[in-house]
């Protein structure tokens, strides 16, 4: 394949590249599969292919998410506290929000990719929403964005898909109504707080959601969320009777250890090998053993010699 050039299926698939793709401004990385599109998913939902999401906020994450064939990259609010160190999401900010999504998005031009709307840039009017979502689309090359509520966004959620933005839900665990909810905790674990969820999941999907997060809600509950769904149900801490799974990417590789969800799986301590790689490179280099001769330049001999004429000169 020659530069330039997309990967067989690409283009039958529709997948136009953009200034996020395009092959002069993103450094060449050759999409090996399909875009992900929301026909993907609901292809997956219908065949009852499990749809799997990850978080990703950087150019190497997205690199290695691309390339594992993930199918969601969600560059999620959570960056605020997995990256920028905060103790919530809420001061998370649109630019750089935008920023992190251009990013993943150059390292990942096949993934579904869904920008995460920070708070305050939907809740004061559907305007600001529309306008902030367009962000995402224009700039970072977003197929989607997310945002957080049930009955309280339907207006929304309905400007948003009338401006041609599709629109993920999230209901359950809200980080950002944390002051209402009293702390991350899970939800829907009373028959009404659950009829609730259940309501809310539906009235979303009427104003015109093409998919759902549902965060730490009983599985019993999420099932019925699910059966009853007719967008891909993803789930998070909301067990396994959905028609997807996302994790904190941070939270699953063991990048983050400030705390850790329960419903979480480590599946790597990359903390632990950092730790190594640094405390063995701080060791090299009070020893002497870094750098080796390997990682050093050299001149001709030649030219040391005239440079040391040309010294004595001065
Ligand atoms: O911001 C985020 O990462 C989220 C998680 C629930 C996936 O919304």
């Amino acid at each position: 394949m020659r530069a330039g050039e997309l990967s067989p299926g690409l283009e039958e698939s529709g997948w136009i590249p953009n200034s996020h793709t395009r092959r002069d401004v993103a450094v060449s990385i050759q999409p090996t599969r399909n875009k992900v599109t929301i026909h993907t998913l609901f292809e997956k939902m219908r065949s009852g292919q499990q749809i799997t999401m990850l978080t990703a906020y950087d150019y190497p994450l997205g690199l290695v998410e691309e390339k594992a064939g993930i199918d969601i990259i969600l560059v999620g609010d959570s960056l605020g506290m997995t990256v920028l160190g905060y103790d919530t999401t809420l001061p998370v900010q649109m630019d750089e929000m935008v920023t992190h999504a251009a990013a993943v998005r150059r390292a990942a031009p096949t993934a579904f990719l869904i920008g995460d709307m920070p708070y305050m840039t939907y809740q004061p009017s559907v305007e600001t929403a529309i306008r902030q979502a367009g962000r995402f689309m224009a700039e970072a090359g977003c197929d989607c964005v997310k945002l957080e509520g049930g009955s309280n966004v339907l207006d929304v959620v309905a400007g948003l898909t009338k401006a041609t933005i599709p629109v993920m839900g999230h209901i359950g665990l809200t980080p950002q109504s944390m002051a209402q909810l009293g702390g991350f905790k899970a939800q829907g674990r009373s028959a009404e707080a659950a009829l609730r969820l259940i309501n809310d999941a539906k009235a979303l999907e009427e104003a015109g959601i093409c998919s759902l997060l549902v965060e730490a809600v009983p599985e019993p509950v999420t099932e019925i969320i699910a059966r009853r769904s007719t967008v891909p149900v993803v789930g998070i801490g909301s067990g396994g009777k959905c028609h997807g799974q996302c994790l904190i990417i941070h939270d699953m590789v063991g990048f983050f250890d400030r705390f850790t969800p329960k419903f979480v799986k480590k599946y790597a301590d990359v903390n632990a090998v950092i730790l190594k790689a640094l405390e063995e490179f701080k060791a090299d280099v009070a020893g002497g053993a870094f750098p080796a001769r390997e990682h050093r330049y050299t001149i001709p001999t030649a030219e040391l010699n005239l440079l040391r004429e040309m010294l004595k000169e001065e």
